[in-house]
């Protein structure tokens, strides 16, 4: 049985495989309609969510299968006390797979040792969000036809935002990818990364305050919300929440070619007037997640055919 905990729970040619997949049910969603008849996933919530949440159950119903699930902690049994361990046990013998987020950090990779069914990581804390990586990744392959050879702005909470993480972890291990990180000194990323992926893979990155004097090398720029859950005060929140606000004046020196990402929800980082840009495709991207989470459901289901990805 295999879980994904970790965008690097999954090696690059199974990343492929389920991106391969995502693919080819954009092109005919009609052909995968049953594929998962019979089955249920479990959306076990305990963070709000409206994206990740919704596009787990479209993805399910849109394979044929059933959703069942909560989307906050108060509405389940974790407000009495309940235990990870002891409601995914349960959860086991209701379902086939679930998807879990929680606010704390290794919450899904506690569940997964309790669990008999397949549990993904719908972000857990600050630290990772594997199913909005690919999500990022199959839009970044879809637009530019490429994972490799990218120069990516990563802008915003550096910090907290689990998605950067992620999705940095994924992308070092395409050759010649290089990252611009753009936060206030605050919210930059944490150490671990710094050292252990970015350093340690002798990685091309630089560390920045400032956007538009690097826009103009960049294939992807990817705006983050500042995570205001995960401060411990309001005042240095409000200080920071406005640090770069993406209009279209700043985006005059990008490249015609360049995609605006974010994992969504915006508050303030990118003006509504961008949302016109050919090259702001964020609501496309909240689209494609549909895709690859029908294509992970598949494969941890072990529906994948061809497409399987090895179990071990
Ligand atoms: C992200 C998250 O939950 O980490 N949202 C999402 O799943 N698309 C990003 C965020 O909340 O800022």
């Amino acid at each position: 049985m295999r879980h994904l905990i970790s965008p690097l729970d999954l090696s690059v040619e199974e990343l492929d495989h389920i991106l391969t997949l995502g693919q080819a049910i954009m092109k005919h969603p009609e052909k995968y309609t049953h594929i998962c008849d019979g089955k249920k996933l479990a959306t076990l919530f305990y963070e709000p969510s409206t994206r990740t949440r919704l596009s787990f159950e479209a993805a399910m119903l849109n394979l044929g299968g059933q959703v069942l699930g909560f989307s906050s902690a108060d509405s389940s049994s974790a407000a009495k006390g309940e235990s990870v361990a002891d409601t995914i046990r349960v959860i086991s013998s209701y379902a086939d797979i679930c998807a879990m987020r929680h606010p704390k950090e290794g919450a899904p990779t506690v569940a997964a040792m309790h669990s008999e069914i397949p549990v993904i990581n719908a972000g857990d804390g600050g630290h990772n969000h594997p199913t909005q990586t690919l999500t990022d990744l199959i839009t970044i392959q879809t637009l530019t036809g490429r994972l490799d050879n990218l120069t990516i702005g990563m802008c915003g909470d550096l910090k907290f935002g689990r998605t950067v993480h992620s999705l940095i972890n994924a992308m070092v291990r395409y050759p010649n990818v290089k990252f611009v990180l753009i936060s206030p000194k605050e919210l930059m990323i944490p150490d671990y990364l710094r050292k252990e992926v970015l350093d340690n893979g002798r990685i091309d990155y630089i560390e920045t305050d400032q956007l538009e004097q690097h826009m103009p090398d960049l294939d992807i720029l990817y705006m983050t919300r500042v995570q205001r859950e995960r401060f411990f005060n309001e005042e240095d929140y409000i200080r920071l929440k406005d640090s770069f606000i993406l209009d279209v004046s700043k985006l005059q020196n990008a490249k015609k070619d360049m995609y605006i990402l974010h994992p969504l929800p915006r508050v303030n980082e990118i003006s509504t007037e961008v949302d016109n840009d050919p090259r702001a495709v964020y609501f496309k991207q909240a689209k494609y997640g549909v895709y690859v989470r029908m294509a992970l459901i598949i494969n941890l289901l072990g529906l994948g055919g061809e497409h399987n990805i090895r179990l071990s």
